[in-house]
This record gives C-alpha cells, structure tokens and sequence, in this order.
C-alpha cells in the first residue's frame, strides 16, 4: 500500500483498496485477525442497511416512530430507517458508526493505534497500555488483541472511564468547558458491565483487563498503574483531557505514544492538549491521525 501513510501501512484497509487489492507482501494470521478486528468492531462494510431512528433524524421519522412503534412492539415489529454507507467518510471517521459499532474511532484512528500499540512491543517500550474515555470498549478491545497477536503475556490493558458518561462542566476550575451540554448526552454513558461484556464477546477478557471507574480526575491519581507505553485519550472535554494528561504522561517511558483523539473537531480539548505540552515544554512535533486525531512519541 505505497499511498499509505506510514501508520496505516499495517493495515489492507483503505477507502480506495475495498478488499480488491492485493498487498504487497503476504500477511500472516495476526495481521488478518487485527485488520478483521478492527473491521467487525466499526462494522465497516458489516454494517445492517437498517439503523433504529435516532434523536438527531428527520421530525418525519420521529413522528412516524412516536406514533406506530408502541402497538408494533406488540408484534415484535420496529420501524427502523435504510442507511446509506459512504465508505470514504467511515474510513475516515467524518460519518458516524452504526448504532451497534462498539468503537466510535475511524478505521483511520484504529489502525494509527494499531501501529503505536504494535511499534511499542518491537521496539520493546516498556509499560502498560490505557484509554481514558472509552464509551463502548472498542480501542482498549483492539490493544488487547494487539498484545495476544503478539504473543505478549505480561502488559495490563487499563480501561478508564466513568461509566456514565462525561462530567458537567467545571467553568470555574476549567473555563474552557463553560456551556458543554455533552453531559447531557445518555448515548456516552455505558454501563461497565456492558464494556466487559463486549470484552467477553470478542474473547478478550482476561485477567490483564483492569477496570478503572469514576471521574478521571479521582480515579487517575490513585490508580496502580506504574509505567505507560501507550496512551490513548479519548475523554472530549478540557477537564477530561488535561486530569488524564496530568495524571498519566508522567508515566510514559521514553519512546512511548500519546494519542489525543478530539483534537481536531473539541476547541477545548485542543486547549488542554496545548496548555499542558507548553507547561510541561513537550517539544515532539504532533502528528496526524485522522481529520482530528493526533499523536506524539515521547523522546525523553
Ligand atoms: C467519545 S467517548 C470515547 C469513545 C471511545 N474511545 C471509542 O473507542 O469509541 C468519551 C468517553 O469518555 C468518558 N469520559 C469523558 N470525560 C470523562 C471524565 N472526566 N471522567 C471519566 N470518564 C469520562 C465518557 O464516559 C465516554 O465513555
């Protein structure tokens, strides 16, 4: 895959190559495994042509779904509506999942975690790997299918979030949250039990999966973690971002990866994402990702 960017080249999966184009080298079972894992987690091109009627859809659609599906569900019937797939923008992560994806992240962003996940083994980084924000369990799910393909039996997956969805805003300790209504948004709040479930279904569940509920801002600094070779930040908000970096980047090893996911698209997580690199004088140069993501390898 020449036009590949470097991150990506690990993966078969482009909006152009569709399946159709041969890699260039033979691929061995664990990279099949991870480039269908991450297929099956975003649903790309699995996805059902029928999607439950969400919030944000056409009053029409909401009217139709108000009035007929309380005597449909009678039946076992529901009114659902046809979706329109545009591969390039799933790839890229413009369009979101469908409603039963368990990773909100494009193929894009997966496959950049991916590659950091599988530099840091090669290059034999040492630590742990951790999302902080994980909605449905999708990112940490494919770091430990990262660490089984590659054989790896002693790194811990760290798993944070509230399980409950984003905190309300904090203007005065973080102004630049004031008047984020994400809060109110129940489609962030998933139960813990349903993220280990999603564990459980991928057969990924183990011993090494460690759960860390609450806020980050309590959970993160008592947490028993001792050094990070991967961290992936994933939590939207100022608060969200700046707790985590505050808390986990002193625990990176040299060599190891930050991933910021909301960069591009949350004005406030870009905020925190700089306020911190400037007090801290990180000088790595940010990378890209996807239309918002973006990366950095720590070099001391
Ligand atoms: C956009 S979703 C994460 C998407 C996820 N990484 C994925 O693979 O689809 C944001 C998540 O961050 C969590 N979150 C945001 N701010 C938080 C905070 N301050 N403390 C704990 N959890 C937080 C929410 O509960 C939610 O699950």
């Amino acid at each position: 895959m020449k036009d590949l960017p470097e991150t990506e080249r690990l993966s078969n999966v482009g909006p152009d190559s569709f399946g159709v184009r041969m890699p260039e080298t033979p691929r061995s079972s664990s990279e099949l495994y991870l480039d269908l894992l991450k297929r099956v987690l975003t649903r790309y091109n699995f996805a059902s042509p029928y999607a439950e009627i969400r919030p944000w859809d056409t009053l029409w659609a909401r009217l139709l779904q108000r009035l007929f599906q309380a005597p449909l569900q009678a039946w076992g019937l529901a009114i659902v509506r046809r979706t329109t797939v545009d591969p390039e923008s799933r790839w890229e992560g413009r369009t979101p999942g469908p409603p039963e994806c368990e990773t909100q992240l494009s193929l894009r962003s997966l496959n950049n975690l991916q590659y950091c996940a599988t530099e840091a083994l090669k290059r034999g980084i040492r630590g742990d790997f951790i999302e902080a924000g994980v909605w449905r369990g999708g990112a940490t799910i494919l770091m430990a299918g990262v660490l089984e393909a590659n054989g790896d039996r002693d790194r811990v997956v760290w798993v944070a979030d509230s399980f409950r969805g984003v905190p309300r805003p904090d203007p005065t300790r973080y102004p630049a949250d004031a008047g984020d209504t994400l809060f109110k948004d129940r489609i962030l709040a998933v139960p813990m039990e349903e993220v280990q479930a999603n564990f459980v279904k991928y057969n990924l569940m183990s011993d090494r999966i460690r759960l860390l509920p609450g806020w980050f801002r309590d959970s993160l600094p008592h947490a028993p973690i001792r050094e990070l070779a991967l961290i992936r930040l994933d939590g939207d908000l100022y608060e969200s971002t700046y707790e985590s970096l505050r808390w986990l980047y002193p625990k990176l090893t040299t060599g190891g990866y930050l991933i910021v996911d909301d960069y591009g698209c949350m004005q406030s997580c870009r905020q925190a994402v700089d306020d911190f690199r400037r007090q801290a004088g990180i000088r790595e140069p940010l990378r890209e990702v996807d239309w918002t993501g973006v990366y950095w390898r720590r070099e001391r």
